[in-house]
């Protein structure tokens, strides 16, 4: 009965060609690798994204909960046609991007989690991730939306997206952005970088094991202390730093 139920309750997904890995020398000379990440990998990279749910900085918060349940719904087969790719660097995870396809011809982005900063891994990452729907998966275009500033400034701004505001994209909602065919061509040779084959044992090495963040992005030791505290419309910082003082 229950195994039934399950069967139901699963999508039927559409097989995905296996995104090729790749690598890249990062601006501080160390080497970057771009790999799928297997269903039953995704519970060793939790453990990763749920301290970031914290972390009110550059909105770490809202999107690490969210991709923390993203990758939580793909391990349990809770949402249709994801992947999830993750960048490495000396096995140590430094990026995690997802996202599902709509149909054959369109892609929809989910996120990008930069777990190391300065390097530009996260944007790495993200023109990886286009690269697999336009050359591997062959979409048409990819919706997105951004969730930071950040965000906003290296997928809308960098790629020049063109604006799909009658589309409600699916985080939340909001007003899409494409990035389509023509975008990603005129990006091609100066956002997305990288080789292949991976060599044997940098590929190895990713493959070994899925390593902690060194030096992931952290919230601060006293959370109001932060300038930004003061412009917080949300109270995320009052409301963490109560739960930290054991309060409610
Ligand atoms: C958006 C994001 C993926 C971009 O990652 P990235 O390309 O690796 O870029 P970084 O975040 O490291 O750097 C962003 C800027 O902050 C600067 N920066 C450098 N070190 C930094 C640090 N320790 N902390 C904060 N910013 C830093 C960078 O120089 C960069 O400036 P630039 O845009 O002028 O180049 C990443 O900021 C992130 O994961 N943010 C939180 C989640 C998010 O917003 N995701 C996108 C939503 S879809």
């Amino acid at each position: 009965m229950s195994v039934d139920l399950e069967k139901i309750l699963r999508p039927v997904e559409t097989p995905l060609p296996v995104f090729p890995p790749k690598y890249m020398t990062l601006a501080n000379g160390q080497e970057m690798v771009v790999r799928q990440a297997e269903r039953d990998e995704i519970p060793d990279i939790l453990p990763f994204v749920e301290p970031l749910m914290h972390v009110e900085r550059d909105f770490y918060h809202i999107v690490a909960s969210r991709v923390y349940a993203e990758l939580l719904a793909y391990y349990t087969y809770r949402v249709q046609d994801e992947y999830v790719l993750i960048a490495q660097v000396e096995g140590e995870i430094a990026a995690i991007v997802n996202g599902r396809i709509v149909n054959p011809e369109t892609g929809m982005s989910y996120h990008t989690l930069a777990l190391r900063r300065g390097l530009r891994v996260g944007a790495h990452a993200f023109a990886t991730k286009m690269e697999y729907h336009m050359d591997i998966l062959n979409q048409k275009e990819v919706l997105i939306v951004a969730e930071s500033p950040i965000g906003f400034r290296r997928w809308m701004i960098e790629y020049n997206l063109e604006k799909r505001f009658s589309v409600p994209h699916e985080l939340g909602g909001c007003p899409s952005w494409s990035l389509t065919k023509e975008l990603f061509e005129k990006a091609r040779n100066t956002l997305v970088v990288g080789r292949r084959p991976v060599p044997g044992p940098l590929l190895n090495k990713a493959k070994a094991a899925i390593l902690p963040p060194s030096d992931p992005p952290k919230a601060p030791e006293d959370l109001l202390a932060a300038t930004r505290s003061m412009l917080d419309s949300t109270a995320t910082s009052l409301i963490e730093m109560r739960k930290r003082l054991g309060g409610i």
